[in-house]
């Protein structure tokens, strides 16, 4: 498609913060005869390449898609095989996270999560809190329907013992409930494997997001493929509602 912006209207900044939805693992398998556990194994290798690589551009924050609310209802093997899988991640990369000063923190229901991996990943939450390089944010057991429901319901617990007026719950009266409080909104959401739909993922953080749809499955989600999605952001005129003169006359922060 002809970009209807002259160059100089290009803004080729790195996001601050990207959310990835990694779709496409179990096709990527399917495809070469292999079972989908191998296809999330690869879909493993290729996270621990893209947070290096995003380090390396310098965005600041990466939220990663690594197991939704509704994957519950896969086969039991899967999800089992998915769970060893990531604790098996967490434990070979451990060191090379410290190394690259990478504070990792999740959201999403761990409580449900089994103890063998969350033991292990509130002990490098707890551990990294520290580290500034980047944040690695894993959303594991997330929806985000479950996250609006559980502030909704604090917002009315905190109504109903006289903490909050309820005719001041403003925007961030709900944000500051949400389990992303404090975090940059997502600027980029990428999803993988040809997709176009959200899934459940960070719907409300990314009301003003740039979306970037790939057709490529998870695993052969390359730094050259991240790289293309950023020159697709780096064309996009963000107007947050404003009107195009006036996104103009703003100098860049
Ligand atoms: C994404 O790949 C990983 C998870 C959802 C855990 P999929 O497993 O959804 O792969 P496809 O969509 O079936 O190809
Ligand atoms: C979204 O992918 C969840 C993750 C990537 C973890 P799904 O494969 O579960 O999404 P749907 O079911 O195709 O919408
Ligand atoms: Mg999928």
């Amino acid at each position: 498609m002809l970009d209807p912006l002259p160059t100089s209207t290009l803004k080729p900044d790195v996001p601050r913060h990207i959310g990835i939805i990694m779709d496409g693992n179990g096709r990527w398998a399917a495809a070469r005869n292999l079972p989908r556990l191998e296809g999330h194994r690869r879909g493993g290798e290729r996270l621990i390449e893209i947070v290096d690589a995003c380090i390396d551009l310098g965005v600041s924050t990466l939220t990663v898609f690594a197991f939704s609310a509704e994957n519950w209802k896969r086969p039991p093997e899967e999800i089992s095989g998915l769970f060893k899988l990531g604790e098996w991640i967490l434990r070979a990369h451990l060191a090379r996270l410290e190394r690259r000063n990478v504070r990792l923190r999740a959201i999403g229901d761990l409580s449900a999560m089994p103890d063998f991996i969350r033991r292990p990943l509130t002990d490098v939450i707890e551990s990294s809190k520290h580290n500034t390089a980047f944040t690695l944010v894993v959303a594991l057991n997330y929806g985000a329907r479950q996250e609006i429901v559980r502030a909704a319901q604090a917002i009315a617990e905190d109504t109903a013992a006289g903490k909050i007026d309820p005719t001041k719950v403003d925007w961030s009266t709900v944000e500051s409930r949400l389990s992303t409080a404090g975090m940059p909104d997502p600027d980029l959401i990428i999803r993988t494997s040809g997709e176009f739909r959200l899934s459940n993922f960070l719907l409300l953080q990314s009301a003003y997001a740039e979306i970037v749809f790939s057709t490529v499955f998870w695993p052969d989600f390359t730094k050259e493929q991240l790289q293309l999605a950023l020159t697709e952001f780096g064309k996009r005129e963000r107007r947050f509602g404003m009107t195009r003169e006036q996104i103009q006359a703003t100098p860049t922060a």
